[in-house]
């Protein structure tokens, strides 16, 4: 069985504020992006990794992960994963990555793979902890939502067939691609380390998160 993890990595950063495009940016002492490209190669069950640049894009990545294999992607995040796709052609097994959530646990990964032994998919979500309403103040029930990160792992062929077969829009992940088609997707633990790197401040609190990380292993 092949399995192989895609890093999307082609977006610009635009609400990140920083000079270089967020996933190549230093956060604590590393680029971005080689945080969860060194997990998810190290990884037993992950024969290959593949990272989706923009055009352009190709000195930075040389800069950050000298060797490493990667394809250009799109406009929008889908059209990167599809680019992704094109080259992980033949694995049976595919995880799909932001290179903007950098701490990636290896447990992340066998939880999702092993949720693939009865499911097309498997996201990991964490609980809400805020209280929530919607916009004209009618309180929304926290108790049943989720907020869904990455990786999301997928049976290859249930995930060929939802992109192909995708009418929508614009797509923030590929789980709601694959339910869109019918496939199952299983919802694992999440983790908190996985926060996304998204607004100028979330580079501080991503190091500070590393921080007290290295301090109590
Ligand atoms: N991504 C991608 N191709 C795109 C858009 C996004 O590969 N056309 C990737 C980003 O590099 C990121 C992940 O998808 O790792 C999640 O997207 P997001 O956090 O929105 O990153 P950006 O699109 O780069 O940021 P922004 O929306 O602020 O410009
Ligand atoms: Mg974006």
């Amino acid at each position: 069985m092949t399995t192989v993890a895609l890093i999307v990595a082609a977006g610009k950063g635009e609400r990140s504020g920083s000079a270089l495009p967020k996933q190549f940016a230093p956060l604590a002492g590393r680029p971005m992006v080689a945080w969860s490209h060194a997990t998810l190669a190290a990884h037993s069950a992950v024969d290959e990794v593949i990272v989706v640049i923009g055009a352009g894009q190709e000195a930075m990545l040389a800069a950050a992960l000298p060797g490493a294999r990667h394809v250009t992607g799109g406009a929008r995040r889908q059209d990167s994963v599809r680019a992704g796709l094109d080259a992980a052609a033949g694995a049976d097994r595919i995880l799909i990555h932001d290179a903007a959530r950098p701490f990636l646990s290896p447990a992340v990964i066998d939880r999702l793979l092993a949720a693939l032994d009865t499911h097309d998919g498997a996201v990991p979500v964490l609980p809400v902890p805020d209280t929530l309403v919607s916009q004209d103040g009618t309180p929304v029930d926290r108790a049943a939502l989720r907020r869904v990160q990455t990786p999301q792992a997928f049976r290859a062929p249930a995930l060929a067939r939802a992109h192909g077969g995708w009418q929508g829009g614009e797509a923030t992940d590929d789980a709601q691609m694959v339910r869109a088609a019918g496939g199952s997707v299983a919802l694992v633990e999440g983790d908190t380390m996985l926060e996304k790197v998204t607004y100028p401040a979330d580079f501080a609190a991503a190091e500070a998160r590393v921080a007290m990380e290295t301090r109590s292993a």
